[in-house]
């Protein structure tokens, strides 16, 4: 069979200089038009929609009538070619929300949802060889603390099955700025400490990235609802514009692969003068889905104890053996402790088959439907229960997912029989490294953390947990993007450097680590970041990079519903006073403030415990010691408190006097104003007890 050859039109002569005269004028960006626009609802900011040069699309941001977004491409590269361009506009359609929901537990009791939305609908030119244009809606919700928008693709004879390669989605701060972000696509995954550059050194960055603009915005970009979607990174194209980079697919052309209709996550912007409005904005939380799970009160915030510490000491070991940590005997002993301090859960990591030898790699030989010989599930379990003490269940995947998620039923009804209604999962393995198997003896493909592959992954193993009434938290997870509102069982998760840097001798987080992730990290939601070590030291007597005072502050500053005492029992024992405000703090919140901070500097945090009466401050800083001035104006107008303040000493430093440190009780009011004083590396925590 012979292909007939495409027919070439013969070359026609035509003179040079007017042919060159129209292309540099169909080059030159003719002026924008304006389609359309939509204000906060305070009138804070305005996102305004415009078509570009050749029917291209692009929004932008002002705040106050000042540009922070400048104008922003958007669009896709499909698998049948790009869509951007010969976009015009078919419609559009304006609508405000304002309503207020509870959360079953959180920073924050009642949050309210108030916006104004503006749906633009624009539909392809047929150019290109194609006969039918392709149809999208551009939906913006523009709330006075941020906006989000997302592309939704109605169901259309022309897009059936979309591949997309890549978003064109841009941000194009207005105006220079600094930037605190970590690399995208490194083998440690989510785990790298914070750079600090001017925004036009980011090369390519994970989100949530935080931004201070030169003229002092706080701006956070990050997205919502990332559902059967790959992971927004963000690239640096030119003159500082970044541009989305998502994560890729398997077959490393195709990102995501969907069929209409469907929408994307939300990609946002968080915008605040202060560092603190970023911290606590609900932006992401609104604009996820509400509770799918209606009554989730069989999930309780709470403080946990583990074998686990010792683990990363390497003084105990997740294998069978003569220093398993996980027997029988030792997780009593733990049980016992827990019982003691009023700790609920007792995570037990190495209590199943596959951690002998070098699990590194090897998840294919894990098992999660029986313990070890020496660890009898069973028996701790009902012991546990008779002090109101519940085991929380390990499965480290190693990342053979694909065989984890072949075992999940089992595995979770195992824990459900034995009320282990917290599970933590763990994907440990290089980023790009997750193993896929879609028939068992098929081939194993690779897939990355944050690809479409794992958001299915993960929103698996979070429903069929919900279905057991079982709580998730996820290590080495996909990053989050407030899916604790539609899923209130997805508590916590790890994805940044944790404590366990501090137990490995390798240079341990540095004393700026903290107030980094609050303004970053923590902007995506809970982190089980296991605060606590009184001990202050790591593997091999490594110094922690911290006060003990700051290890207390923790609690408050780094928000989790569920908190691990990270430290051994015996280390506990030694520093009783420290250990009191770890068995006295909440977990659960009505209401978050933050006080004070600056990015990557420090930051003071006030929360009121939910459903009672106490307020907690937890205030921590870098390695500069800080003096700041505390009005206490959070607390009930005419109440007298107690304040139990634990603070660094007056020669506290985190190299020098770590342990320098004072406990100490004063009363208070409202009106009163406290002097904070933090040392390097330090910190400070109060409860506030109402007398
Ligand atoms: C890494 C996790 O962050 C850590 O908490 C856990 O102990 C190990 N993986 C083993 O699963
Ligand atoms: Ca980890």
């Amino acid at each position: 069979m012979t292909h007939p050859r495409p027919v070439r039109p013969a070359p026609r002569r035509r003179h040079l200089l007017p042919a060159l005269f129209a292309l540099l004028i169909a080059a030159a960006p003719a002026a924008a038009k304006e389609l359309a626009r939509a204000s906060s609802p305070g009138g804070v900011l305005t996102v305004v929609l415009e078509s570009q040069h050749e029917g291209r699309l692009a929004y932008r941001v002002e705040r106050r009538g000042e540009a922070v977004i400048a104008p922003s491409r958007l669009g896709f590269l499909l698998g049948d070619g790009r869509l951007e361009r010969n976009l015009e506009l078919a419609g559009q359609s304006a609508s405000s929300f304002d309503e207020t929901w509870e959360q079953p537990w959180g920073e924050r009791r009642f949050v309210r949802n108030h916006y104004n939305e503006l749906r633009a609908g624009f539909a392809e030119r047929p150019a290109g060889g194609r006969s039918v244009g392709r149809r999208f809606d551009v939906v913006f919700r523009v709330y006075d603390d941020g906006i989000g928008f997302r592309y939704e693709f109605p169901r259309q004879a022309a897009m059936d099955e979309v591949r997309i390669r890549q978003e064109l989605t841009e941000f194009k701060v207005a105006g220079p700025a600094t930037a605190w972000w970590i690399p995208a696509f490194e083998w440690n995954r989510e785990e790298y400490l914070y750079s600090r550059t001017p925004l036009s050194q980011v090369a390519v960055a994970q989100t949530p990235i935080t931004l201070r603009t030169d003229r002092g915005l706080h701006l956070s970009i990050h997205e919502a609802a990332l559902v059967d979607y790959a992971g927004m990174n963000l690239a640096q194209g030119d003159g500082g514009v970044l541009r989305a980079a998502l994560t890729p697919g398997d077959d490393h052309g195709t990102a995501v692969v969907r069929t209409t209709p469907f929408a994307t996550p939300w990609r946002t912007v968080q915008i605040g003068d202060r560092a603190g409005d970023l911290a606590e904005s609900n932006l992401i939380l609104n604009l996820n889905e509400p509770n799918r799970l209606g009554d989730v009160s069989w999930f309780r915030p709470a403080k946990y104890v583990g074998v686990w510490w010792s683990l990363h000491l390497d003084t105990e070991t997740w294998s069978t053996g003569p220093r398993h940590g996980a027997t029988t005997a030792n997780t009593k002993r733990y049980i016992d402790f827990a019982a003691a301090n009023g700790f609920r859960g007792v995570l037990v990591e190495g209590w199943n088959p596959g951690w002998d030898g070098d699990w590194f790699g090897n998840g294919w030989r894990f098992d999660f439907t029986r313990p070890v010989p020496d660890f009898d599930l069973e028996a701790l379990a009902a012991y546990g229960a008779t002090q109101g003490v519940h085991l929380i269940g390990h499965h480290e995947t190693a990342c053979a997912v694909s065989h984890y998620e072949r075992q999940l039923p089992a595995a979770l009804d195992l824990y459900a029989r034995n009320g282990v209604d917290v599970v933590k999962t763990g994907y440990v393995c290089d980023a790009g490294d997750i193993q896929r198997q879609d028939r068992e003896g098929g081939p194993v493909v690779r897939e990355w953390h944050e690809g479409q592959w794992m958001s299915r992954h993960h929103q698996r193993v979070v429903e069929e947990a919900a279905k057991r009434h079982i709580a998730v938290n996820a290590h080495e997870p996909i990053k989050d993007t407030g899916l604790r509102r539609t899923y209130p069982n997805w508590i916590s998760r790890e994805g940044a450097r944790g404590m366990e840097f501090n137990a490995w001798g390798q240079p341990p987080n540095p004393p700026e680590h903290e107030a980094n992730l609050v303004f970053t990290r923590m902007l995506a939601g809970p982190m089980d970041f296991t605060p606590g070590i009184v001990s202050l030291k790591g593997r091999g007597g490594q110094q922690i990079e911290s006060t003990l005072a700051k290890q207390l502050a923790l609690y408050v500053v780094i928000y989790s519903p569920i908190q691990m005492a990270a430290d051994l029992p015996e280390h506990y024992a030694e520093h009783p006073d420290a250990f009191q405000f770890i068995r006295d703090v909440a977990v659960d919140w009505d209401q978050s403030r933050v006080l004070d901070g600056e990015v990557g500097d420090y930051v003071v945090f006030a929360r009121k415990a939910r459903g009672g009466e106490e307020w907690f401050l937890g205030a921590v800083t870098d390695e500069a010691a800080r003096r700041l001035r505390l009005p206490l104006s959070f607390l009930e107008p005419g109440r007298r408190y107690r304040a139990e303040i634990y603070r660094d000493g007056e020669h506290a430093h985190w190299r020098t006097a770590p342990f320098d440190f004072v406990r100490e009780t004063r009363e208070v009011r409202s009106t009163d104003t406290l002097p904070l004083v933090l040392a390097a590396g330090g910190g400070q925590a109060i409860r506030f007890v109402p007398l």
